[in-house]
């Protein structure tokens, strides 16, 4: 299904896992894609991967802490394709994330980090793609947040706080720009085997599984089947909303 053509969509954390598979699905849809990723190599391959199927793609290196380069990352995708209609807000800070404890014990600094570049990288993220989005009368935002935002856990204080965060700033964006055919909306994914958790023990895999409704764990192409669903005309009458794909891992 070519739901996506003549479309060019920024992601936002590209180079590996869920915005990896992402890229590459809405490109098999017919989008002209830019991958952003903090590492230019891992971003470059994305585009590689989708050059050689046929696809139109371009990597660029960009950091969720360093403004000028989201700007620039935007600019590129006006500069290589001519507009923007989408964007997909995807990059964490996953290497943080590991020393994210409690209230009582978490590093100030690493709460700060996981804040910087999970939540304040997302609202720069949106305030330089909005412009581009209204100019081309209107376009989707896709926000990847986490079950870890809305179900309570002992530990990722940091990590949590930033995804919940999310979820407003998501609210917000529809709430302030739907009639001006902005839509946004978030994906919550349920544990996913990426490079983000490849050393987690099988333990936690096997208990996640046997947390969900499904009889599989995840894939990152899961979450990018939804990402593009959102991003097509299939999600047009879809805003402000938080879309868990989990497996049924969260049931609300
Ligand atoms: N994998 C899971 O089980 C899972 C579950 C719930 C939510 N998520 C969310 O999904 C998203 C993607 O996670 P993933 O598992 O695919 O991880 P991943 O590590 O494979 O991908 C994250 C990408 O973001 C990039 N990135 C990190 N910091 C960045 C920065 N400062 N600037 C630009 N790019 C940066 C990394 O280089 C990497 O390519 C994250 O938002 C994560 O919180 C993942």
């Amino acid at each position: 299904m070519k739901r996506l053509e003549g479309k060019t969509i920024v992601i936002a954390g590209g180079g590996t896992g869920i915005g990896a598979a992402t890229a590459i699905r809405l490109a098999t849809e017919g989008a002209r894609v830019v991958v952003g990723d903090l590492s230019a190599e891992r971003a470059e391959r994305v585009a590689e991967r989708i050059r050689a199927m046929g696809g139109e793609a371009i990597g660029r290196a960009f950091d969720m802490v360093d403004e000028p380069t989201i700007a620039a990352l935007i600019q590129s995708a006006v500069d290589s394709f001519g507009g923007l209609d989408g964007i997909h807000i995807n990059a964490a800070d996953l290497v943080a994330h590991r020393h994210d404890t409690d209230a009582l014990d978490l590093d100030m600094a690493i709460f700060d980090r996981v804040i910087a570049v999970n939540l304040r990288g997302h609202l720069l993220c949106t305030r330089h793609a909005l412009p581009r989005l209204l100019a081309r009368g209107g376009g989707a935002i896709v926000y990847t947040s986490s079950a870890a935002a809305f179900i309570g856990e002992p530990k990722r204080v940091s990590y949590a706080m930033s995804k919940a965060g999310g979820h407003a700033l998501m609210r917000h964006v529809a709430s302030r720009w739907g009639k001006e055919n902005i839509r946004a909306n978030t994906v919550a994914p349920g544990m996913v085997p990426t490079e983000a958790n490849s050393n987690a023990p099988a333990e936690r895999f096997e208990r996640a599984l046997r947390g969900t409704r499904s009889p599989r764990l995840g894939m990152p192409e899961d979450i990018a089947a939804m990402v593009a669903m959102l991003m097509s005309a299939d999600g047009e009458w879809i805003n402000g909303q938080v879309l868990s794909v989990d497996g049924g891992a969260t049931i609300r």
